[in-house]
């Protein structure tokens, strides 16, 4: 067995900000909850891999995980956790039915950590699945099940492709269930060009691009005036969200329904992703177009929400819920790296010593797009070009 350096969260130490910060989130200092620990890594078996960790994204699980919001995952898991499920890695060594990957290549992770019959996860990698270690480490050895080619010709550097394997599934996955289902209801011979919403974050910004790639209207609506502008570069309209006081009040969504009335003639969205919830849940149903979908994998604002059942049956909404990827799904959005993802990269790239403080900037909400940190020092000859 060997060992690396990996940052874990213990119970104790989401305990102890949590008292240091009298039950306030906003005041918990989530850099404080990352320990960079020893650990040893597990055995390699025969359809093992074991990676060099190139550069891995901060997620925003991190912050639920630290500060306890929805569940206290660090103390269900026992105690402790190894965070990080979205990395780029360089394979090392395969075990000897590893037939898919040889030393050398370079591959993302996935984080679908247990497939149903269906495909979708039941557990996510280095979160709920039991004994699950995550990637925030020097070095890793996981199942080749979980492992992705990295699109290393897609024309996204290095660092834009480490922002995707979590983002990028999840946005594909909400996308093609938000218009399946709308196509069940409305076919491309009724209405061809959908309006589509999203609010802030990575993986509203993808959605959008899965939007416009297809020729429909896309609209980003966040506080960030840096990530709005990026989108608008790439023909994404954008909606200050701190215009409408972010939906602190009733009239507050009234008039961002005005505002949404205006920019779409009238009618409003057809697909609304929102991974927020809290007012952001019922600003996106209000400007729901008839036949709607509001479809999300996310609840970084509220896990709970409530409706209007007689309005949204009337106006013939759907409110769909979706998790991660499928693994078969992971491959397919990945394929869609460069041409349709190209995503909005913070302006800088964190060593790994200073990840904890990634993470705090994360939870105060400063950073101008994916945050992603790098770990090895040394890069491999095939990504020296992507740098
Ligand atoms: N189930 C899954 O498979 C899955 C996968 C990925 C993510 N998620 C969850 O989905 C959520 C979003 O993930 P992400 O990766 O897109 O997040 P992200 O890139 O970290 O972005 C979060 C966004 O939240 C917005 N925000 C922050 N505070 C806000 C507030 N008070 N009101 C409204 N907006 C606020 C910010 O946008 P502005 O300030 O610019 O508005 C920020 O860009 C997280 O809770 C994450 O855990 C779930």
């Amino acid at each position: 067995m060997s060992s690396t350096q990996a940052y874990a969260i213990t119970a104790e130490a989401v305990a102890a900000e949590a008292e240091r910060a009298g039950g306030d989130y906003s005041k918990v200092d989530v850099s404080k909850t990352l320990v960079l620990d020893d650990l040893q890594l597990r055995e390699m078996g025969p359809k093992d891999v074991k990676l060099k960790v190139l550069a891995v994204s901060a997620e925003h699980n991190i912050e639920h995980a630290a500060l306890a919001d929805t569940v206290n995952i660090a103390q269900s898991r026992g105690g402790k956790i190894y965070p990080g499920n979205s990395a780029v890695g360089e394979v090392i060594e395969v075990g000897s039915e590893v037939l898919d990957f040889a030393p050398g290549d370079v591959v993302l992770t996935h984080c679908n950590g247990e497939p149903d019959e269906f495909g979708y996860p039941l557990r996510i990698w280095a979160y709920d699945k039991p004994d699950s270690i995550g990637w925030y480490s020097r070095e890793a050895v996981v199942g080749a099940w979980q492992l992705v080619k990295a699109p290393l010709s897609s024309g996204l550097s290095l660092w834009e492709i480490a922002a995707l394997p979590l983002r990028a599934p999840t946005a594909y996955h909400l996308y093609r269930r938000a218009l399946g289902i709308y196509r069940l209801k409305v076919s491309r011979e009724h209405k061809s060009v959908l309006n589509v919403l999203s609010f802030g974050g990575g993986v509203g910004e993808l959605f959008l691009m899965l939007a416009q790639a297809e020729g429909h209207k896309a609209f980003f609506c966040a506080g960030s005036a840096e990530r709005r502008q990026a989108l608008e570069e790439r023909g994404i309209v954008g909606i200050d969200q701190r215009a409408f006081n972010r939906f602190k009040e009733p009239a507050d969504i009234k008039a961002f329904n005005k505002e949404v009335k205006r920019l779409t003639d009238g009618e409003g969205m057809h697909l609304v992703c929102d991974m927020l919830r809290g007012p952001v849940f019922e600003a996106g149903l209000a400007v729901s177009a008839r036949c709607g979908v509001n479809v999300s994998a996310g609840w970084q604002l509220s896990q709970q929400v409530s409706y209007n059942s007689t309005i949204m049956s009337v106006k013939q909404v759907t409110i769909d819920h979706t998790h991660y990827e499928t693994v078969v799904g992971c491959g397919a959005a990945t394929e869609l790296y460069g041409s349709v993802f190209k995503p909005t990269i913070h302006k800088e790239i964190y060593s790994f010593a200073d990840l904890p403080r990634c993470f705090q900037e994360m939870h105060e909400n400063t950073q101008t797009g994916i945050p992603i940190v790098r770990v090895a020092e040394e890069m491999p000859d095939s990504v020296k070009n992507l740098l």
